[in-house]
């Protein structure tokens, strides 16, 4: 990829340069000393296939004279550095054909995901050969811990198995995913998106997440729900599509009624986690909803059952559940009310509050079953818990 930098800040466009070749493999870099009087000749000398434009002044009053530009050189890709650029900005930004936006001074990680992105428009190889996986979690009945769960087992894909997530919120009607590990107010959300569909890729979708860490976003659910009716289910296939082709991990917190956005989305995954806890009145609508899941033909495979809230002193046993739904239980997490509570009270992620917890632990087994291998080389605590199961 031929790779132009155009700034009129020489140490900064240096600093962006060397990030750029410390993965050399197929990039050349051009720097040009300028700015936005110079983009045209910037382009017509180095020929760039991606340009970075840092340091403008008053980005948003330059967007137009951007869109321009980058009209008459068709085929190259933008990318804007610009310090603590605003969600309106962003958008303003998408629709002038400005591929992506990133803070100044870009992180490495962050520039490199960038190009990532970019290379794969550009037909290059993708070093992602896989698409990711696909994972739905979903109640057996309202209150069962599905969203935590996905929420926080996402975080934990993220910061301690180093892997990229996104978690998509498809509780049209009443998502709140985001609050569970997150204090951002989501500026964009998934019927934004739906409403934008002639321009989706990996760049609008990424504009429209919150960022919760480098590696893990989360697309908010609709803000109410006279957006979330407009929603199809062609439209939400296409963004989980989009997602799994980008990163890790898809993680969907879905709800239980079984609409065609639901079903859409569920057909698309790879594994099913319906999460029920032990009274009856869970057993009794985790027997309907398993029921009509392998009715819909999904194998038993496919589903995990996890049960949330356990006690020691439970009434009904594990082996009760496993007999009244002929399946297995995946996963059992302890109640720990305090713990969780405080965790979902400052929406702060409980492997972050308390890694040593109980449903911390939990969650590391569930990461433990998709990563066997990596999990037997563990040592410590880690590698004595995985030792034990
Ligand atoms: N293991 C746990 N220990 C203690 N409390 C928990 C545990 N898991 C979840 N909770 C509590 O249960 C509450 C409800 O969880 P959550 O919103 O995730 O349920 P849900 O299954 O997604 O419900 P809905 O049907 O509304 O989508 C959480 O706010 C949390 O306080
Ligand atoms: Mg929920």
């Amino acid at each position: 990829m031929k790779i132009t930098i155009i700034s009129s800040d020489q140490p900064r466009m240096e600093i962006i340069e060397q990030m750029l070749l410390k993965v050399p493999a197929g990039r050349s870099v051009a720097l040009y000393l300028g700015g936005m009087n110079d983009l045209s000749v910037a382009m017509d000398q180095t020929k760039p296939d991606l340009l970075i434009i840092d340091g403008l002044i008053d980005v948003a009053a330059q967007l137009g004279g951007l869109e321009t530009a980058m009209a008459c050189h068709p085929g190259v890709a933008c990318v804007l550095v610009c310090s603590a650029p605003s969600s309106e900005l962003l958008m303003a930004a998408m629709r002038a054909g400005v591929r992506d936006v990133l803070p100044s001074p870009p992180d490495a990680a962050a520039l490199d995901a960038s190009l990532g992105r970019i290379a794969s428009t550009l037909g290059e190889a993708s070093p992602q050969v896989q698409p990711g996986k696909i994972m739905a979690f979903i109640p057996c009945k309202g209150g069962s811990g599905a969203t935590f769960l996905a929420a926080n087992f996402a975080y934990l894909l993220a910061t301690e198995e180093k892997q990229r997530v996104v978690l998509l919120d498809l509780n049209l009607n009443f998502g709140d995913a985001s609050l569970f590990v997150s204090d951002q107010l989501p500026q964009m959300n998934l019927a934004d998106v739906c409403g934008d569909m002639t321009r989706l890729d990996a760049s609008l979708l990424d504009a429209s997440m919150i960022h919760v860490v480098h590696n893990f976003s989360i697309l908010a659910a609709p803000d109410s729900i006279e957006r979330a009716v407009a929603i199809r289910p062609e439209q939400v296939e296409a963004i989980i599509k989009l997602a799994a082709a980008e990163y890790d991990f898809v993680i969907l917190d879905v709800s239980r009624d079984l609409g065609p956005v639901v079903l859409r989305a569920l057909d698309l995954a790879d594994r099913i986690f319906p999460v029920l806890q032990l009274t009856l009145p869970f057993i009794r609508d985790a027997k309907r909803l398993i029921g009509a899941l392998k009715s819909l033909g999904y194998s038993d495979d496919k589903l995990g059952v996890i049960v949330n809230r356990l006690e020691h002193n439970d009434d009904i046993g594990l082996a009760d559940v496993e007999r009244t739904l002929g399946l297995k239980v995946m996963l059992a997490v302890a109640n720990s009310f305090k713990a969780v509570s405080a965790s979902v009270n400052q929406g702060v992620p409980i492997v972050m509050l308390d890694k040593k917890n109980t449903v911390s632990m939990s969650l590391r087994l569930l990461a433990r079953q998709l990563f066997p291998a990596t999990a037997a080389r563990r040592s410590g605590w880690l590698g004595q818990l995985f030792g034990m199961v």
